[in-house]
C-alpha cells in the first residue's frame, strides 16, 4: 500500500503484512491509519545494524512491537528502546501512566525481549545515556509544552541523517504537542516537515 504524507507529498510503502498488523494492534493509543504512517515512515530509513528505534512513551508496548515486528518483516533486526518511568509518570486526564509489567508481558508474548528495551526513566534523565544512532524517533511521553520542547532539544540532534521523528497527538486536545512541534520546525534547519494530521512526520533533511 502506498501512503501520500501532507504536505509534503512524500510516499511510503508498507507491505500487505504491515497494513494486516496495523489493525490488529490498532488501540486508542494510535489507531490503524497511524500506525500505518508510523510504518510507512520507519521503513524508508535506510537502516544499517547499529542504528536505533526510539519511543519516549511506550506505556504497554504496543507501538514498540508492532513496529519490531514491522521492521523484522522487511530484515531489520535493529534495538527499539522504549523511554518510560512507567507508574512514576504523573498523570491527568488523557495522560495515562504506562504499565511496566504490561509492558513486558506485551515483550515476552511476542518474544521480542532480545529487541524491545525499555530504559525505565524520565526522558530528561534518560537523554545522556541514549546513543546519538537514532533512525526512528517516536515522540509520545509528557505531552506538556515544555515536555515536548525538551525531548525534541534533547534527541532530535540524535537522530542520523534521513531519519524521521514522529509525534503523536497533534491535536487541539494537546496545545503543547501542537506548539512545540510547530517552534521546532520553524526553528530548525535540519528537519522538513512530512506530514501532518493528528499527528506529525519530520525527516532530517539537513
Ligand atoms: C500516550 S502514552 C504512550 C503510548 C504509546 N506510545 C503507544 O503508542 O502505545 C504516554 C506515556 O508517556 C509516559 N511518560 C510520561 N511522562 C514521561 C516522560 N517525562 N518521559 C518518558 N515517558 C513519559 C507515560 O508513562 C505513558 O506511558
Amino acid at each position: 500500500m502506498e501512503l501520500t504524507f501532507t504536505p509534503s507529498g512524500f510516499v511510503a510503502t508498507i507491505p500487505d503484512t504491515v497494513v494486516k498488523r496495523a489493525d490488529e494492534y490498532s488501540s486508542v493509543m494510535m489507531d490503524n491509519a497511524e500506525l500505518s504512517c508510523l510504518a510507512g515512515a520507519a521503513l524508508a530509513f535506510p537502516w544499517t545494524p547499529d542504528a536505533l528505534a526510539v519511543e519516549i512513551g511506550s506505556y504497554e508496548g504496543t507501538t514498540a512491537a508492532f513496529l519490531a515486528e514491522s521492521m523484522f518483516d522487511a530484515g531489520h533486526l535493529n534495538h527499539i528502546i522504549s523511554i518510560d518511568p512507567f507508574e512514576r509518570a504523573p498523570t491527568s486526564p488523557g495522560n495515562p501512566a504506562g504499565k511496566y509489567e504490561v509492558y513486558l508481558k506485551t515483550m515476552h508474548d511476542r518474544g521480542l525481549e532480545d529487541r524491545c528495551v525499555p530504559l525505565v526513566a524520565f526522558s530528561h534523565h534518560a537523554a545522556p545515556a541514549v546513543p546519538d544512532r537514532i533512525g526512528f524517533l517516536i515522540v509520545d511521553g509528557n505531552h506538556e509544552f515544555e515536555s515536548v520542547q525538551q525531548d525534541l532539544a534533547l534527541y532530535a540532534p540524535k537522530v542520523l541523517p534521513g531519519g524521521f521523528i514522529f509525534l503523536d497527538d497533534y491535536t487541539e486536545a494537546y496545545p503543547g504537542v501542537v506548539r512545540a512541534t510547530d517552534e521546532f520546525v520553524e526553528a530548525s534547519a535540519d528537519f522538513t516537515l512530512l506530514h501532518k494530521s493528528w499527528f506529525a512526520i519530520l525527516q532530517r533533511t539537513g
